[in-house]
Order: structure tokens, then C-alpha cells, then sequence
């Protein structure tokens, strides 16, 4: 099972979409390994293209090695930006970047060190935000991986008779699906988009032999990947069928203070920051005793967030407001922990060892029951999730429980009741604890045991 997400482009700051892929494909990727399946992050980086010509362009004239070496995301849009904006003035700069582009497709060294050296940079930015995240990928392959593998997927089209040409360009026509042709060699002889991941397919296919090879990428590319995967229709690759495009919807911001530090561009470890802060402040005025109060709310401020994007059906657009996603009262990240964390502490009150035995036929009330009826359906749950790539039936059955759990709390006293009825309710906590625990693990998030 391969699970592409995240994908950010090299070079260009993470934006919120890239976001919601990341927490969307990595929840997913849990799911399908909980499950028993055998899987593959990837991570298919927009490390190639035209906009590197104009990137080395950029570099050359107006680039600032301290500034780069400090803040390389902000530094390689300031010069990027800046392209485009002189380039409105002087076209020959396009001329330009394209030239610097064609020299990097023929391995020269100078385009390549730079290229090297803006890769590695925004990598290591990427990665401070995955390791904030929690989340790692077995491979990065992206799109500068099939640079060399390219003219295979044009040969073979060509073989197949699939190639016509149009305007100098090179495309296959999909008539057939009604769909617009999809664009393999532009007239300048450069590859493009579509083509690369023509060639990621097949070298996914042959490295991997996979039975589903899931792209979670924004919906706005629905079209893009049923051009690629009718290309491989074509072609004869009966496979075809077991790629699938996981689409996502858009994300708005409510609250103006989410936003912006350069123009509209949002950087996203300003909203971790923000989240983790107003965490904080929480956590100060509820519980100012905590002790790792900052670890604390590290975890509850990220939870937040990505709770955010996997609570509703992933093709509704979402509208980010620190209100709702903090509020612990309500259908967020921090209710759960929250949850989470009431019952580990009446657990640690007990002082019950963990395998105590109990009779559990005597969990009679409504409360109980629909906690047991709730830790019974999470089996069909995960199935549903997977089958549909959807983590958000996970994110609505941890939130079912957790609510399951607040009414049994306000009802049922455990650590005053009979010793017997104590013991089984204990008992009955324990199980709510281990299934919530492994629901917030499959939706990436993590547990705290004091808030
Ligand atoms: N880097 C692309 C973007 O930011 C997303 C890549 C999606 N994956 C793919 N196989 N085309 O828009």
C-alpha cells in the first residue's frame, strides 16, 4: 500500500494544504498499518521544474547567502517573488530561466550545485515541521528522482502511438474520457508535471509492485490525476485502476491573526506556534501546577491543529478558528486528550494493578453500556476509515467515545462505589483508555497522562 502525501515544492514555503495532505495522508498510512498492511510513505517533493531556472536566475542577481543560510524558505520567495515581479518589466529574464532550467535538465555543474544547495535547505526546514509533527517518510522521491527516467515514459507513448503533436508540444489525447489532452513535452523539449509522474507510476509499480498507490493531493489536481492515470489506461497498464487520487478541500482562516507574516503567505510554523501558545496560556490558568507544562502543550496546541483537518469528511472545506479547535468543551483535539487524561487519572488514583480481574456483568447502566458498545464498534470503524479514506469516521468515533465516557464520569462514581462495581469500572476505564490511546495514534496525535 504506497501513500503519497505531504509533497511540498522545494523552495516555496509549506502552505496549509500541504498541511492537510501531511495529516490527512499520515493518518491514513496509520490506519492501512494498523490494519496489517504492509506500507510506504512517500514523500513525491516539488524539487524540479521550470521555476528552478527562474530560481537560479533570481539567485544569481539579487541573492543574499546570509539571509539564505538563516531563514532559506523566506529568502528563496523573497528572490522569487522578486522574478516575477522584474520579469513583468523584462521578458528576456524568462528567456533567462529557461535557459538555466534546460542546463539543469543537461546536468551542468554549476545549475546543479545550486539546485543541490536549495534542496538541501528547504529540506532541512521541512523537516523541523515533521519532526514537530511526529511524522516521517520512507522515501522522498520526487519529482527531481525521475528526471533521468523520462524519456522512457515518451518513448514509450511514441511505441504505443499515443503521442501527437500539437503546437510543438507533444501530448495524448483523451478525447475519449472528454477530458482535455494531457501535455507531455512542452515545445522547448522540456518535460513537465504530468510526465514525471508518469514515470514515478512506473517505477512505483516495478519497485514496489503495489496493490493501491494512494495520492493525497488537493482536490483542485482532480483533473491532472485522471489525465495521468487514463495516460496509463491507454498505455495498457491494467494497474491503472489501483491508483487513487485522495482529494481534500480547502482551508480559510476565520481569524486574520492565523495569517501572515509576508503578504498572504502563511508560514506554517507561525500557526504551530500560535496553537502551541494559546495552549499554554490553557494550561496556566486550568492547571497551574502541571508539571512539563511546555511539553504539555506542545502536544495539545499540534493535536489541535491536526484534529482540525481530520474531524470533518475530507472533501469539505474547512474553516480554521483557534475558538473551536481549543475549545476542550467542544468537538476538538484537546477534548479528547482531555478525556484521555481525566480517566488516567482516576486510573492513577486507584492504585489497581493493571490485569486485576473483574465481574463484568455488573456494568449495567445505560452509561456503561454505550462506553462497551462504543470500544466494540472501533474494530468496524478503522475497516470503514480504510476503505474509505476517510479519518474522519475515526476522529467522530473517538469523539462519540469520549462524550460516551464524560456521561459515564458525571454519572457512575468509580473510585467511591462497592469494591466489586469499582473493580469493574476500573476495569471499564482501562479499555476506554487503550482504545482511545491507539484512535489518537491512528489519527496522529498524541496522548498526554496529566493536563
Ligand atoms: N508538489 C505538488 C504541489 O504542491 C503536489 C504533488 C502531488 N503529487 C503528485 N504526484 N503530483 O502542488
Amino acid at each position: 500500500m504506497l501513500i503519497e502525501f505531504s509533497s511540498p515544492n522545494i523552495a516555496k514555503p509549506f502552505h496549509v494544504g500541504h498541511l492537510y495532505s501531511t495529516v490527512i495522508g499520515n493518518s491514513i498510512e496509520r490506519i492501512y498499518k494498523h490494519l496489517g498492511y504492509n506500507t510506504v510513505r512517500i514523500n513525491h517533493l516539488g524539487d524540479w521544474g521550470t521555476q528552478f531556472g527562474k530560481l537560479i536566475t533570481a539567485y544569481l542577481l539579487w541573492g543574499d547567502d546570509e539571509k539564505l543560510t538563516e531563514e532559506p524558505i523566506q529568502e528563496l520567495l523573497r528572490i522569487y517573488v522578486m522574478f516575477h515581479k522584474e520579469a513583468e518589466r523584462n521578458p528576456a529574464l524568462e528567456d533567462e530561466a529557461r535557459r538555466w532550467f534546460k542546463k539543469l535538465e543537461e546536468d551542468d555543474p554549476q545549475a546543479k550545485a545550486l539546485w543541490t544547495k536549495f534542496s538541501d535547505l528547504s529540506l532541512k526546514a521541512f523537516n523541523k515541521l515533521y519532526d514537530r509533527l511526529g511524522i516521517t517518510f520512507d522515501s522522498y522521491a520526487g519529482e527531481s528522482f525521475y528526471s533521468d527516467k523520462m524519456d522512457e515514459v515518451v518513448s514509450l507513448l511514441d511505441q504505443k502511438g499515443l503521442l501527437a503533436e500539437s503546437d510543438n508540444a507533444k501530448v495524448v489525447n483523451l478525447e475519449a474520457y472528454s477530458l482535455p489532452p494531457c501535455l507531455i513535452v512542452k515545445s522547448d523539449g522540456a518535460t513537465i508535471y504530468a510526465t514525471r509522474d508518469l514515470a514515478a507510476a512506473l517505477y512505483r509499480k516495478r519497485t514496489y509492485d503495489f496493490d493501491k498507490c494512494l495520492y493525497v493531493v488537493g482536490t483542485p489536481q482532480a483533473l491532472h490525476f485522471q489525465q495521468v492515470f487514463h495516460v496509463l489506461e491507454l498505455a495498457g497498464f491494467a494497474w491503472y485502476r489501483d491508483c487513487v487520487h485522495i482529494g481534500f478541500g480547502l482551508v480559510r482562516f476565520a481569524d486574520r491573526k492565523l495569517a501572515t507574516r509576508t503578504g498572504d503567505v502563511i508560514f506554517l510554523e507561525d500557526v504551530l506556534n500560535e496553537s502551541v501558545k494559546r495552549s499554554l496560556a490553557l494550561i496556566e490558568e486550568n492547571n497551574p501546577a502541571l508539571e512539563n507544562k511546555q511539553e504539555t502543550a506542545e502536544k495539545v496546541g499540534i493535536g489541535a491543529i491536526m484534529f482540525a483537518f481530520l474531524k470533518s469528511g475530507r472533501e469539505r472545506d474547512i474553516v480554521f478558528s483557534w475558538e473551536e479547535m481549543l475549545n476542550n468543551e467542544g468537538e476538538s483535539g484537546p477534548y479528547l486528550q482531555y478525556t484521555y487524561a481525566r480517566a488516567q487519572s482516576i486510573l492513577k488514583k486507584s492504585g489497581i494493578p493493571d490485569q486485576a480481574s473483574c465481574d463484568t456483568s455488573l456494568l449495567v447502566s445505560d452509561e456503561e453500556f454505550a462506553i462497551v458498545k462504543l470500544l466494540d464498534s472501533f474494530q468496524y470503524a478503522v475497516v470503514d476509515a480504510a476503505e474509505k479514506y476517510e479519518p474522519s469516521i475515526l476522529a467522530r468515533h473517538a469523539l462519540n467515545l469520549s462524550r460516551a465516557f464524560n456521561r459515564f464520569y458525571n454519572h457512575c462514581p468509580v473510585l467511591s462505589a462497592e469494591p466489586e462495581l469499582r473493580k469493574a469500572r476500573l476495569w471499564l476505564i482501562r479499555s476506554f483508555c487503550a482504545v482511545l490511546e491507539t484512535e489518537l495514534e491512528l489519527l496522529g496525535m498524541k496522548v498526554c497522562k496529566q493536563m
